[in-house]
């Protein structure tokens, strides 16, 4: 994954959104953080590729909420949609039925005549495209997001200790049934550092791992924030200071 490809996230509703969430330490917020949409290929309205959209995002919303994870296609021909939703590892039922719903919604909204697109939360993620995507690592649809709070002490060691967690995170989330691992390291006495690795479950173990770590990859050796953020059509990694997943 070249850096090039990484795409800086300036939304200012999204910044103001990430902002709030870190002042809060809130972990469970429905908003979205941020959508993106395929803009290459367009679908009429009342065309088959919109009916079978709209069968696929009914599917995912039913199919989701039980195990977190859904992957599913309605159509045939050039008018399938292929389609996912995936719920974060530590996500109840009940959340995750809340945040597929949003999406479902929403998506729709924000991608209004587009033939794919995809759209992230805290809780959730949802991506339909009409080519065949599963089990292949998205590595063009990730978004980095502002560096909210520089390290000042110490970044080389802090750029060591936050890879190193995440690498291990990576390691223990490809072996994991939800592509999913939270952890935490104790980079000084009372002052740690929490990570958040998770892959969609499409993808394979050695996929998932090399995703990650190749997401791991883009975060700057010297501009380290005390937090970080990517998000990806694949996988996604997040470290903060503070506790900010539910065990
Ligand atoms: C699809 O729609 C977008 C937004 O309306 C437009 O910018 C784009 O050119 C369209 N694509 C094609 C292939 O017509
Ligand atoms: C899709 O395929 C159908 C027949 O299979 C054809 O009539 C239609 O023009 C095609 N649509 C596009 C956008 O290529
Ligand atoms: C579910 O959402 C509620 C309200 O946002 C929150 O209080 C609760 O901790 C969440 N539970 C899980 C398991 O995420
Ligand atoms: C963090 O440091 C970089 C490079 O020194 C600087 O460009 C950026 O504005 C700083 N960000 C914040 C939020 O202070
Ligand atoms: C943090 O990184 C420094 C520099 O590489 C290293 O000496 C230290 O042992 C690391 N701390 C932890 C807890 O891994
Ligand atoms: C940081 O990255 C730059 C450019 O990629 C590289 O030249 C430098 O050696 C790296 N520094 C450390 C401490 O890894």
């Amino acid at each position: 994954m070249a850096h090039s490809q990484v795409k800086l996230c300036l939304n200012y509703v999204l910044s103001i959104t990430l902002l709030i969430q870190i002042a809060l330490g809130a972990s469970n917020s429905i908003a979205p953080l941020f959508h993106f949409c395929f803009t290459s290929d367009n679908f009429t309205t009342d065309s088959p590729y919109q009916t079978n959209l709209n069968k696929l995002l009914t599917n995912l919303l039913l199919d989701t909420p039980p195990t977190g994870f859904s992957s599913s296609f309605a159509g045939q021909s050039n008018d399938t949609t292929f389609g996912l939703s995936n719920c974060r590892g530590t996500i109840n039922t009940a959340n995750c039925s809340a945040c597929i719903n949003d999406a479902t919604s929403l998506i729709r909204q924000g991608c209004p005549n587009n033939k794919g697109g995809m759209i992230w939360y805290d809780d959730c993620f949802m991506k339909y495209s009409n080519s065949n995507f599963f089990g292949t690592i998205d590595n063009e649809d990730v978004f980095i997001f502002p560096v909210e709070k520089n390290v000042t002490k110490n970044p080389e060691a802090f750029y060591q200790n936050v890879t190193s967690l995440l690498f291990q995170l990576s390691a223990e989330a490809s072996l994991a049934p939800k592509l999913f691992a939270t952890g935490e390291l104790e980079i000084e006495p009372s002052e740690k550092v929490f990570g958040l690795v998770e892959c969609t479950r499409d993808l394979s173990s050695f996929n998932c791992k090399a995703c990650i770590d190749a997401t791991i990859g883009i975060l700057p050796n010297n501009t380290l924030g005390t937090g970080r953020k990517i998000i990806g059509g694949s996988c996604n990694v997040r470290y903060e200071m503070f506790q900010f997943f539910n065990d």
